[in-house]
């Protein structure tokens, strides 16, 4: 089997190379643990960009679930239904706010169904969509014009209507809408950001807004959902129901599953001919998804996600160390603030066998899996809190 320099090396020469890569192949997972092609062992505090961030990696139940729907059939199309979508969809309509659901692969794609939903269902002459500054929506077109200016940079021009505003700042949202605006897209707690908490009353503020201008309230919980905050979606941390909901990464365990959920006087406006994608739903992937939901209610992993991720917060705080300027997030989405760059510090953490991340320049993102153990997390914290107490 080929090692990481001749994997890197391979990589090199026959990928894009649109992605900041890491010297290391990963090429096997167990729960919150990876092996790299040298056969280094980590322990992973970010799961795949939050993919794994409910089930880790190759948990028992997603495995049988996926090998038991591969033996019976694996894609089928949008003309019939099928059992495991028709799963994951009830599951994400009782747990959420019975919505319906518009299935496809990934945080942009569901983003997109959710920006044509917002415009149909608003009618002509409302096109313009608000998001926020630090908002991160994905690289496709249309997500991409409601992402901030640095990630679009030689792709101009962008989609017309594309409005953003500040954060958490309530008066600046009021003062962005017009008689043409269709909609505001907004991450319950901010990920790509920099681990952005917003106030309840912001929150509920933004809901207010858009009942009172009969606009659309999307909540773009690709990195926040299921489960990773302690409740099935972030949103319900703050009393309040998003008119349109879109999901990715963690749902289907690993598998590409993303989904567009939304109330059903949005839902209807989607008729046949107006949105579509092909493998979107496909039972393989859907049985990925519902398997993981299943997972976090008989595994009680909400509770564990809550838990954990507050005692991973208290553990950085009662450490006092210098270089921590801030620790903040919900559930198993946390930002550790430092005083100064990131990046020796994740490139430190990788060495000694911990994988995390570092967005924002200065803020580090810890993500472990819900599964993750009471040894891989001393284990992981372990490494974390040596490279911080250096740094
Ligand atoms: C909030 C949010 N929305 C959308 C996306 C895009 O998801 P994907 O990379 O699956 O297209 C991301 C990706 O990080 C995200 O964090």
């Amino acid at each position: 089997m080929a090692g990481n320099a001749e994997l890197v090396a391979l990589t090199g020469k026959y990928l894009i190379g649109n992605y900041g890569r890491l010297p290391v192949a990963m090429v096997r997972g167990q729960g919150a643990k990876l092996w790299d092609a040298d056969g280094k062992e980590y322990i992973d505090f970010f799961a795949g960009f939050g993919a794994g961030g409910v089930a880790g990696h190759c948990h028992p139940a997603i495995v049988s679930a996926v090998k038991a729907q591969a033996e019976k059939l694996f894609c089928v199309g949008n003309l019939f239904t099928n059992e495991p979508q028709v799963g994951l969809a009830r599951m994400l309509s009782e747990k959420g706010f019975g919505g319906q659901s518009f299935f496809c692969h990934s945080g942009a794609e569901s983003v997109e169904a959710a920006l044509k939903l917002a415009r149909i269902t608003a009618g002509p002459g409302r096109y313009k969509i608000i998001s926020f500054n630090h908002c991160f929506h994905g690289r496709t077109m249309g997500a991409l014009s409601l992402t901030p200016e640095k990630f679009q940079k030689g792709f101009e021009p962008m989609l017309p209507g594309s409005v953003k505003v500040d954060y958490n700042d309530l008066a600046a949202a009021r003062a962005a809408v017009d008689e043409e605006t269709a909609g505001i897209i907004i991450e319950p707690i901010q990920g790509e950001g920099g681990v952005n908490m917003p106030s309840v009353e912001y929150i509920q503020g933004i809901r207010k807004l858009c009942d009172e201008k009969k606009i659309a309230m999307i909540c773009d919980e690709v990195w926040c959902s299921p489960g990773r905050t302690g409740k099935w979606f972030a949103y319900q941390h703050f009393g309040i129901e998003p008119d349109i909901l879109t999901i990715a990464k963690a749902l289907g365990g690993g598998l590409p599953v993303a989904a567009c959920v939304a109330k059903p006087a949005f839902a209807a406006k989607f008729v046949p001919g107006t949105h579509g994608c092909t493998l979107g739903g496909n039972p393989l992937c859907a049985a990925a998804g519902l398997a993981t939901m299943e997972l976090i209610e008989k595994e009680g992993l909400l509770a564990r996600a809550e838990k954990i991720g507050q005692q991973i917060q208290n553990q950085i705080r009662a450490a006092k160390l210098p270089v921590v300027k801030d620790v903040r997030g919900k559930g198993l989405m946390l930002g550790v603030e430092l005083t100064k760059p990131g990046k020796d510090v994740f490139i430190a953490c990788l060495a000694k066998g911990l994988c995390i991340n570092c967005t924002q320049d200065v803020v580090l993102r810890l993500a472990p899996a819900m599964v993750v153990s009471d040894q891989e997390l001393a284990k992981g914290m372990d490494i974390l809190l040596g490279v911080l107490a250096k740094a």
